[in-house]
């Protein structure tokens, strides 16, 4: 079985963090956003990882060739015109006959909702969500299977999201689906969506399941960057004790980090070679080799060799007086 992991979008509502760093790599709860999907599906047979990445994102694959232990190939998306045309870039890699799974590469997953047993159909992951109109969503027949799909429709017809995880047990009519719409120019949005392929196998007598994800943590932009780095670091935050600092769990905090007289946590992440003195710091995500002093923060995300140093404030105060700082 292969998978195909589209990683080339720029990343725009996580800026300035992308403009150095591609989105899969930027960190998250301990390690790169790719790492956790890679995590995520290590229990399924897949001997061959196809990254699909745009300019500047080799270092994706690079990363993926050093944490993962099976096949990875790269294949450049010159132009991003779209989810359809991201996977249509594979098909040279990939035949009829090959099981194939898509999983989009901002998304992660809960660690055990795919498991091996659940790969003898078709499937596309699907999430109930209170606003699906910035999704694709799902229409379901009278017995569970998918009849209908829509590219972030205005009325949806159902509240069914498409998560970003879709499994074909054979290629064929999906490639077949995805010239379709190349060809003949049919875009959705402005772009060639994987979707529109989809509603092209599904006129074709496709009968996928619906298979629903508990566990969906989205990374797009910095709000939901920290709301998952809560979330997976309430599941897999260790606790940690440094002298003279007060370390409150969850947190992850790389080897090689320096912390003094500090308070951090929870739900903080820090990256090796960072170097935190007399702050403190919660709810935040600290890169490589950044730096903090005397700060109080939080909600925050640094990025690597960042640096963020407060003062001290210095006060002659009278009695009855009243100092309040924003
Ligand atoms: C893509 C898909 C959409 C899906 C979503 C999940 O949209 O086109 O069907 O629901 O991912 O995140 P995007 O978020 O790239 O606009």
């Amino acid at each position: 079985m292969k998978a195909v992991i589209p990683v080339a979008g720029l990343g725009t509502r996580l800026r300035p963090h992308t403009f150095t760093v591609p989105k899969p790599l930027l960190h998250v709860a301990g390690k790169p956003i790719i790492a956790h999907i890679i995590d995520n599906i290590s229990g399924l047979p897949i001997e061959e990882i196809i990254l699909v990445y745009g300019e500047n994102g080799e270092s994706v694959v690079d990363f993926v060739r050093e944490y993962w232990k099976g096949t990875v190939k790269g294949v450049l998306q010159r132009e991003l015109m779209g989810l359809g045309h991201a996977v249509y870039q594979t098909k040279d890699l990939i035949n009829e006959k090959d099981r194939l799974l898509v999983i989009l590469g901002d998304t992660i997953i809960e660690g055990e909702s795919i498991k091996s047993s659940s790969l003898d159909r078709d499937f596309i992951a699907v999430k109930e969500v209170d606003d699906p109109r910035r999704f694709g969503v799902v229409e379901l027949d009278e017995e569970g299977y998918i009849r209908g799909v829509e590219e972030k429709p205005d009325r949806p017809k159902s509240n069914l999201a498409i998560v970003g995880l879709y499994y074909f047990t054979s290629t064929g009519l999906l490639f077949e689906g995805l010239s379709y719409i190349m060809e003949r120019d049919i875009k959705t949005k402005g772009e060639y969506q994987l979707t529109d392929a989809l509603a092209y196998m599904l006129e074709r007598g496709w009968r996928p399941l619906a298979v629903r994800i508990e566990g969906w943590y989205d990374c797009g932009k910095p709000e939901t960057l920290l709301e998952t780095n809560r979330i997976l670091l309430g599941k897999t935050g260790s606790k940690y004790e440094i002298p003279g600092s007060l370390i409150v769990p969850p947190v992850f905090i790389e080897k090689d980090v320096e912390i003094k007289n500090s308070i951090i946590g929870p739900y903080v992440s820090i990256a090796s070679g960072a170097m935190i003195s007399n702050s403190i710091v919660t709810d935040s995500i600290i890169n490589r080799e950044a730096i903090v002093e005397n700060i109080s923060m939080t909600s925050s995300i640094l990025g690597q060799k960042a640096q963020v140093k407060g003062g001290l404030r210095r006060f002659n105060v009278g009695d009855f007086s009243k100092v309040e700082l924003g």
